[in-house]
Parts: C-alpha cells; sequence; structure tokens
C-alpha cells in the first residue's frame, strides 16, 4: 500500500506530468473530426482555426463553468448541447428528464460497454481484451448479488469490525492519526474481498496490496493512454501496462489455486462457500459458457471487480466522513446517525439484514448527501452509439452518428437550488429528514410526494436529479 500513498502524494506531479505530455503532443494526429450532430450548438468552443481541438484542451480547467453555462442555456430548456472533452471526443449532454430516453436503448444502439472499453483503454488491459468486451463480472454481479445479499452480509459486518479493530481501535483515551483515504481504500478492498474471495485471502497484505496498486496502474496507463496518439497505441499500451500485467500475475499465483479448488468441490457437490467464485462458477456452468469459467479467466475478472468495488466505494465513503465529521457540532449528525445504528441493531437483535440495513435512512442519507454533494464525477450516464446508422432523437431533430458519446450532466443538476435548496452545504439528513416524517406518519410531506416519491429517496435508486453512479440496467 506504500505505493499508494506515493500515488497519491505525487497525484500533482502525475498531472503536471499529463500535462506536459499533453502540450508535447498537441500538435499530434488528434481524433480532431468530431463525431457530433452538426445542428447541435457547444459551450466553450472559441472562433478561429482548429476550434474545437482548443476547446478540447480548454476544457481542463472550465469543465465546471462550462457545465452550468451549458445548464441555464440548454439543459433546463429541455436542449441538447456538446461538451468539449479533453480526451478529444466531445460529448453530446442531453438535458436531464431525457435520460430514460437515453437508458431505453438496448445495448446494442447505445453501450455503455463501449464507453467503459475506451475509457479503460480496454485492448490495454484489463489483462486481456476479452475482459472488458464481455464484463462477464458484471452479469454474475447483477445476476448473483440481490438474491445473496442476506447472505453475504454477516462476513461483510464480521469483516468491518475487524478491520476497524485493527486499524481504528477502541481506545478512547490515547489518540492516533489515521490516514483516513489510504486507511478506507484498505478497509474497503478487505470487505469487498471478503465476498470475492473470502478469508483467509481477503486479509493477505501481498494479494490486497497488488489489487490497490492495479487499481491505480490503471488509471495511469488509461490516462497516458488517453494522450497518445492512436497509431502509437499498439507499442506504448503494451509498455505502459506492463505494471498492470505484473500485478495481475502476483494476484493470479494466490487466486487460481483457490479457485482450481473451488471448481473441483463444485464439480464434486462438496459445500462451499456462498461467495463471488461460487455464484461465478455455477452461473458460467448453467449458462454453459466454460470459456469464462477456468481459473485463469476467473482470476483475470477479480481485477476489474476490485478495481469497480474499490475506487468508486472509496471515494464515496471518504467523502462521507469528511463531509459527516466536517458538520458543525450543532446538526448533531454523529449523534443521529449513531442513534439510529444502536436502535435499528438492537431492533433487529442484533443482527444485520438486508431489511434492517433498509431501516438506516439516516445513513444512507448521509451517504447520498455526500455523493451529491461532493461528487467527483461530473457528466453520468455516458452511452457511446453503437448502432451503424446512428441514434435519432426525433424530438429535437438530431441523430448522433456512429461512435458518438452521449451523456447528461451530472454536476449541474446536483447543485441547481431550484432542486435542492441550499445546494452547495452539505446537509446530512436532507434526504431522511422526509422519510423519517413520512414513516411516523407525521409531516404534510405524505400529500406532496406520495409514497413512490418516498421510495425513490434511497441511496441505491437513481432517479433524475440524482445520478452519482449512471442509471438503468448498469447502475450497481
Ligand atoms: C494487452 O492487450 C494485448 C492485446 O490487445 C495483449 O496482446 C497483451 O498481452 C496485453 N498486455 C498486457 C500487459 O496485459
Ligand atoms: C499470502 O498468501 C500466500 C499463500 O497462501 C502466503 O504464502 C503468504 O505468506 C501470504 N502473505 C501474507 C502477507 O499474508
Amino acid at each position: 500500500m506504500d505505493f499508494l500513498i506515493a500515488y497519491f502524494t505525487a497525484r500533482s506531479a502525475l498531472s503536471l506530468l499529463a500535462l506536459t505530455l499533453a502540450l508535447l503532443l498537441a500538435a499530434r494526429l488528434r481524433n480532431s473530426k468530431a463525431t457530433v450532430p452538426k445542428t447541435l450548438p457547444w459551450v466553450g468552443k472559441p472562433t478561429g482555426p482548429l476550434a474545437e481541438t482548443r476547446a478540447s484542451y480548454a476544457s481542463f480547467n472550465n469543465v465546471r463553468q462550462w457545465l452550468a453555462e451549458g445548464y441555464a442555456k440548454y439543459s433546463k430548456k429541455g436542449k441538447s448541447y456538446i461538451f468539449p472533452d479533453f480526451s478529444g471526443k466531445p460529448t453530446i449532454i442531453i438535458p436531464n428528464d431525457k435520460l430514460r430516453w437515453l437508458i431505453d436503448n438496448s445495448d446494442d444502439v447505445a453501450s455503455v460497454a463501449a464507453v467503459h472499453y475506451d475509457l479503460l483503454a480496454g485492448d490495454y488491459n484489463f489483462t486481456s481484451p476479452h475482459i472488458l468486451k464481455t464484463l462477464y463480472h458484471e452479469h454474475v454481479v447483477h445476476r448473483s448479488l440481490a438474491r445473496n445479499l442476506d447472505d453475504v452480509i454477516p462476513g461483510t459486518w464480521d469483516e468491518i469490525q475487524h478491520a476497524f479493530r485493527d486499524t481504528w481501535g477502541t481506545d478512547t483515551k490515547v489518540w492516533k492519526d489515521i490516514c483516513v483515504f489510504d486507511n478506507l481504500m484498505q478497509t474497503i478492498a478487505r470487505v469487498s474481498n471478503r465476498m470475492f474471495v473470502g478469508l483467509p485471502l481477503c486479509r493477505n497484505k501481498t494479494y490486497l496490496s497488488n489489487m490497490g496498486a492495479f487499481a491505480q496502474d490503471v488509471i495511469l496507463c488509461m490516462t497516458l493512454l488517453n494522450f497518445t496518439p492512436a497509431f502509437t497505441k499498439p507499442l506504448f499500451g503494451r509498455i505502459f501496462s506492463i505494471p498492470n500485467m505484473i500485478h495481475y500475475k502476483r494476484t493470479s499465483r494466490l487466486t487460481v489455486p483457490i479457485i482450481a479448488q473451488r471448481i473441483e468441490d463444485i464439480n464434486n457437490k462438496r459445500e462451499v462457500p456462498n461467495d463471488y467464485l461460487t455464484w461465478h462458477i455455477k452461473l458460467a456452468n448453467a449458462e454453459s459458457r466454460p470459456e469464462e469459467a477456468t481459473p485463469e479467466m476467473i482470476a483475470r475478472y477479480l481485477m476489474p471487480l476490485n478495481f469497480a468495488a474499490i475506487h468508486t466505494t472509496t471515494f464515496t465513503i471518504v467523502n462521507t466522513f469528511f463531509d459527516i465529521l466536517g458538520s458543525e457540532p450543532s446538526k448533531e449528525v454523529l449523534e443521529g446517525l449513531r442513534e439510529e445504528a444502536e436502535r435499528v441493531f438492537a431492533e433487529a437483535n442484533g443482527v444485520w439484514t438486508k431489511a434492517s440495513l433498509s431501516k438506516l435512512v439516516r445513513a444512507d442519507s448521509a451517504i447520498k448527501e455526500s455523493m451529491r454533494v461532493s461528487n467527483f464525477a461530473t457528466q453520468g450516464v455516458q452511452r457511446k452509439v453503437v448502432a451503424r446508422e446512428g441514434l435519432m432523437n426525433s424530438e429535437e431533430g438530431w441523430t448522433a452518428p456512429y461512435g458518438s458519446i452521449i451523456g447528461i450532466d451530472v454536476h449541474s443538476v446536483h447543485h441547481d437550488p431550484d432542486v435542492y435548496p441550499e445546494p452547495n452545504t452539505y446537509d446530512a439528513f436532507r434526504f431522511s429528514r422526509p422519510r423519517e416524517g413520512f414513516e411516523a406518519g407525521a409531516g404534510g410531506d405524505k400529500d406532496a410526494r406520495g409514497s413512490l416519491g418516498m421510495k425513490n429517496m434511497g441511496m441505491i435508486t437513481t432517479s433524475d436529479t440524482f445520478v452519482p453512479f449512471g442509471h438503468g440496467r448498469h447502475a450497481w
């Protein structure tokens, strides 16, 4: 994990390096032919020669302002516009209330996998180009996680307790320093892997540090490749991804024997733990996909699985910790959370289940509110048009050509005072206050929102005005 710390303290040095690289390559053969409808207006596009390329570089520093401009001028009036992106590929931003139109398209028309594939430099690489093309691990999670949730909660709870006792401790007298980011990243890696691969591997330092380093290297590799001209990618892609490959090799030495054993146990109908490995093997067997169920292939899928679980969760939880701890003491955020947790835990006789967790409306709200105000992504729900004939928006009368990217502006809607009063304030119980009033039958909110509206206030449901993760079938 030392590497991780070094990485994050060196973050500014890295962006400097990236910027230098970008400037060096400024005159390169950039994919400057914009694949966007000609009729749509742009934000941030200057006049004169190479306007689109210049806009793309300028977007590095102007994302929030330009999004605000586009939001006021177009999104709020129900119109789409073009946003220049630093990668050189402009995005078509559609109004937030047209989200459904976008996500209702099938994957062979507007694909989220294709976006990930480009963004993460799919070929170079999650150790094999096959991984990001099939996303079988996502399929396994979708099919298995919800229905096995009650089975994995006890292990998760056990691992959380162990991890915090090991690192934060319970001493209320002697203070100590904790690097919150690093600590939570390790904790989340450990807790996630309790569900992925189980004990004892989920606590193995070699395994965890290579998973963490892999997650960082993918980002680095992707950043570097974004600045690399297309024709040199086959060369640089291989070079930049050498560290990824090393981390994969080191984890696979630990995972392959366990997976092989698991396959044998399943084939011989022995009792097996209810974890990701079992889900993956059983699903691939049931779907007759033997190529997805080799120990080596599963070991490879564990890499993007860890990547997805560790990154977004760590950013979210670290921000939530800081937002909660940075709240005015007079707001009694910690007290409110603690009271709720103790009450619900006691009511559930000391056993967390899907049902008892869903009663933690304040905790849910505190996380959701942090995701709203401290959002780390500015654009969300991106889809790449993969239908040859493009994707037509008949309402506005434009067609997004093959290869174009369509998305929505997450940042502005999260900070729109018409949607969220005092949008820049972290108000931990913003989402739970009406729910608690509603469930106690107290507030007049019942008529205003209706029971369906209330349901949408939970953290893992996404609506038009709250979209931190993406939306639709692929949100998880
Ligand atoms: C990256 O992907 C290419 C194919 O696109 C493959 O030949 C190569 O072995 C991979 N390299 C690494 C380091 O994973
Ligand atoms: C990780 O697991 C391997 C294989 O079981 C073992 O040899 C190694 O000592 C473990 N490493 C740590 C740091 O626990």
